[in-house]
Parts: C-alpha cells; structure tokens; sequence
C-alpha cells in the first residue's frame, strides 16, 4: 500500500512538471484552480446531501404505516429508519399478542437495538394504532432513547379517524362524550410518556385506513406528507404547530 502511494505520487509529481514546463506556468495554475473549484463545488454538493437533520422512523405491521413512510420519504429530505419487533406480529396470534402488550403497556426487544439519533435534529416517527396507544415497537424506542431538544412530529395510521371525536360539543350524545373524552385521556397519556424523553412534540398527523379506499388513503397521506414539508421548508430549522395541532381538534392523540 505504502509503496503504491509512494509511486503514485512520484508519478503525479513528474507529470505535473513536465505538464507546466510546456504550457507555462499561469495558465497551468489557471487550471489547476479550476479543476479544484470544480471538486469542491461537487463534494460540497454531495456533502450537503449526506448531511440530512431529519430522520423518518417508522414500524409498520400490515404495511399501512410502510406507506406514509414512503411517501415522506419521496416529498421530503430526510433519512429513514425502520424499526422492526423481534417477536412475530403476523396473523391473529400477532394480533391478539399486540393487543395484549400495548393494553398492559409491556415493551418488546426491536430492531436495530441502539441506533444514534445525535445527528437528527427533527424526527418523524409513523407508527399504527395500538389499544389506542403508538404501537409497542414505537414506544418501545422511544421508551429506551432521549430525544432531548429535539422536534418529534407524529404521523399515525389506525382504522378510524379519532380526530373527529375532538371536535364534539358536551351536547353530543352520551356514548360519543364517552369516546371524545376516552381518547383524550389516551392522547394525554401518550402525550407525557413522549414528553419524558425529552423531545418537544411540533406536530400530529393521523389518517384512518379501515373501509376506505386506496385512493382516499393515498391521498390524505400526501396532504398530510405535503403539509409536513411546507413546515419544514417554510419555517427553516423548526416545525411549526399547525395542522391538528393548533386548531379546535388539536391534541387528540398526542
Ligand atoms: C393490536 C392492534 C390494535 C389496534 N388498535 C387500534 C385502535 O385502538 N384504534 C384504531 O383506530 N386502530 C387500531 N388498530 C388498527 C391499526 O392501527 C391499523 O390497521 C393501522 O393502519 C395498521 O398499520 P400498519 O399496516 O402499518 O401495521 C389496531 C391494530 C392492531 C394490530
């Protein structure tokens, strides 16, 4: 290895020599400072592109939560981590195990097992519904990282659209206070557990997947994906509460 680096060199250096001896020396240097601006302007680019602050992490069992993910991950500049439980959560077995880990809010082992969030200064977390909770995968990770000063906005997919129930008055009927006041209660929970990583919830996004079309699915995910990324490109280096968030219906789950 030495011993090439050696000969390269030596190589560089004849043919440098001889290069400006026949042309002069001004114009050589002319294009050597050319040719350095160019490498500069090129790795500059590339660096920037690896240099990503946002971070896209996602778990997904039946792929709903797979396809917000990519759809993020098309519309915005940002690096992206699927998380992955150990356990098997496929078929009914998978179901009924789900349900019983997120309604006795048990953890389970995921992969990767450490990741470095340092570098990330927003992340996105997509993650279904479970028992009206993140899934088991999603606060198994937040459970075992801190997230401190850092924006977390959450994007969940689950059967219906909770955010409907916020927006009921106290002359709705009985059963539906019920529920409005159920799932407030849920999203308070949630809301702290997320809080006591030490991240600052910016945003809540949720879009309802049973008895709807792809189509109609698809495209709530895209408005969604869209208001994301005029968050982020508006607003430079954080995300802005709107969206569910700041309006009559905000605080639903989060
Ligand atoms: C164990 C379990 C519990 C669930 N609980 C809820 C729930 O409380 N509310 C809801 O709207 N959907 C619930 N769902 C439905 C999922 O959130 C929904 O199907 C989601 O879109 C699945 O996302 P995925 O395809 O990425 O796994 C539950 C699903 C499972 C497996």
């Amino acid at each position: 290895m030495k011993v090439h680096n050696y000969r390269s060199k030596h190589y560089l250096n004849k043919n440098r020599t001889s290069f400006l001896c026949g042309v002069g020396t001004m114009p050589a240097l002319f294009v050597l400072l050319f040719v350095l601006y160019c490498s500069f302007v090129v790795t500059g680019i590339a660096g920037a592109g690896s240099e990503c602050d946002t971070l896209i992490v996602y778990y997904s069992r039946t792929g709903g939560c797979k396809e917000v993910a990519d759809t993020l991950k098309k519309h915005i500049r940002a690096d992206i981590l699927e998380v992955t439980d150990t356990k098997d959560r496929s078929g009914s077995s998978g179901f009924f195990w789900a349900a019983f880990d997120s309604f006795f809010d048990r953890y389970t082992h995921i992969q990767p097992e450490r990741f470095s969030f340092s570098a990330y200064s927003k992340i996105i977390f997509v993650s279904p519904l479970w028992y009206w909770k993140l899934s088991v995968p999603i606060r198994t990770l937040i459970h075992e990282n801190r997230f401190d000063g850092k924006d977390l906005i959450f994007f969940t997919t689950g059967n219906i659209e909770v955010t409907k129930y916020a927006e009921l008055g106290d002359d709705a009927p009985f059963i539906k206070r019920y529920l409005r006041d159920y799932l407030q209660n849920k999203c308070d929970t949630m809301k702290t557990f997320v809080q006591s990583s030490g991240g600052n919830i910016t945003g809540y996004y949720h879009v309802a997947t049973k008895e709807r079309s792809v189509g109609d699915i698809q495209k709530d995910i895209l408005k969604h994906t869209l208001n994301i990324q005029s968050e982020i490109q508006n607003h430079g280096k954080s995300f802005i509460q709107k969206q569910l968030w700041s309006d009559p219906i905000k605080d639903v789950l989060l």
